[in-house]
């Protein structure tokens, strides 16, 4: 079986347990570190009072957690749920699929009313029916995250991106697209690459992040270091210690960086089957966005836990080995490219 296709039916497969884990509001990695670095590369592309609606494109959506929060940043106040009472689980979707048909044509008719307007996209139509379970009717989140529109986008298909291609005035170009940490899942960037400078529109924003391709890899040996501090009282002896404690030293080591083969591995605790990764040194991953000239990088983040945060976590404490607790090492990769002509 061909890599791109097998890459993408272990994503099937694993979408019920990734469903289960990100529901809707995400975990512990999208609230301290994920969203608060959107909020940051997305900031100068929010709505204006009065001003024209905001397209934006999310690739790889995954559960829809990354549309919902598109349409809730850019479109207004960043929040989650409200505007509906039900707390119907994300498991009893079939009825709303029904309906979906239909709602997918009033959302077409009401889109230019909106502040923004946010296209889900993902390779995996299992995954993208979870995406659509949580904007159903009866789900519990704002109406604006209600009216999302999803498609497949396979991100590794030419042809799949060229339906995005923009269209004036039916198909306008979009301000913002994002892929979130998801670059490290597709076999290939240059489908992407390719299609960025068709879909944006000039000025318009591409978000892409993944795990660190310097310290996340299957390539980096993450070391712990246990010392002991003696506390020496002035003027006894030496071995006369009268108080020690116990500090860890965690430092990473890599014996590969850029040749690294594609591996397999796990992103949860428990994962029934593993996924593909794929890495790319910093120069690949740059080089395949930049080499056209039409887009610029303009930002990059490399956010991590503070070491406060470490510590406040009673299980990050209990296992020193816990890449939580390698505070100097950034687990994500955040960058902003901008079309510049
Ligand atoms: C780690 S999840 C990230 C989901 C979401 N962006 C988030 O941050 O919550 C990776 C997603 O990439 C999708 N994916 C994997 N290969 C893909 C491909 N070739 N084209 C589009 N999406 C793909 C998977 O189905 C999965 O939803």
């Amino acid at each position: 079986m061909p890599i791109n296709k097998d890459a993408l039916d272990v994503w099937s497969e694993l979408a019920p347990e990734w469903d289960a884990g990100i529901g809707r509001d995400g975990n512990v990695y999208w609230e301290i570190l994920q969203k608060p670095t959107l909020e940051k590369l997305f900031a100068a592309s929010r709505a204006l009072p009065g001003g024209a609606p905001v397209h934006a494109l999310d690739i790889s959506t995954g559960n829809g957690l990354t549309a919902r929060w598109l349409t809730s940043y850019l479109g207004g106040t960043g929040e989650y749920a409200g505007g509906c009472s039900s707390t119907e689980s994300n498991e009893s979707n079939e009825s709303s699929e029904r309906s979906e048909d239909k709602k997918e044509d009033k959302k077409e008719d009401k889109k230019e009313d909106k502040k923004v307007v946010v296209t889900a996209t993902d390779g995996s139509e299992v995954m993208l029916g979870r995406a659509r379970a949580w904007a159903a009717e009866h789900a519990d989140v704002t109406p604006e995250q209600r009216a999302l529109t999803f498609a497949r986008l396979d991100a590794t298909s030419p042809d799949d991106f060229a339906k995005f291609y923009a269209a004036p005035p039916s198909r306008p170009a979009f301000d913002a697209i994002l892929m979130n940490m998801a670059i490290m899942d597709v076999p290939t960037l240059e489908p992407l690459a390719a299609a960025l400078p068709h879909m944006l529109a000039v000025g318009g924003v591409f978000v892409g992040s993944l795990l660190h391709p310097v310290f996340i890899t299957p390539r980096t040996r993450r070391l712990v270091e246990v010392v002991h501090d003696f506390d020496h009282v002035a003027g006894m002896d030496d071995r006369s210690v009268d108080s020690t404690f116990t500090t860890y030293k965690r430092s990473v080591r890599l014996d590969g960086y850029l040749h690294v083969a594609p591996w397999r591995g796990f992103a949860w605790p428990g994962q029934s089957r593993a996924q593909y990764y794929f890495h790319r040194p910093l120069h690949e991953l740059f080089g395949v966005f930049l080499r056209g000239g039409q887009l610029a990088l303009d930002g990059i983040e490399e956010p991590n836990f503070t070491p406060e945060q470490a510590a406040a976590d009673p299980a990050a404490s209990k296992r020193v080995e816990m890449s939580k607790n390698f505070t100097e090492f950034p687990i994500f990769l955040y960058f902003r490219l901008r079309r510049i002509k």
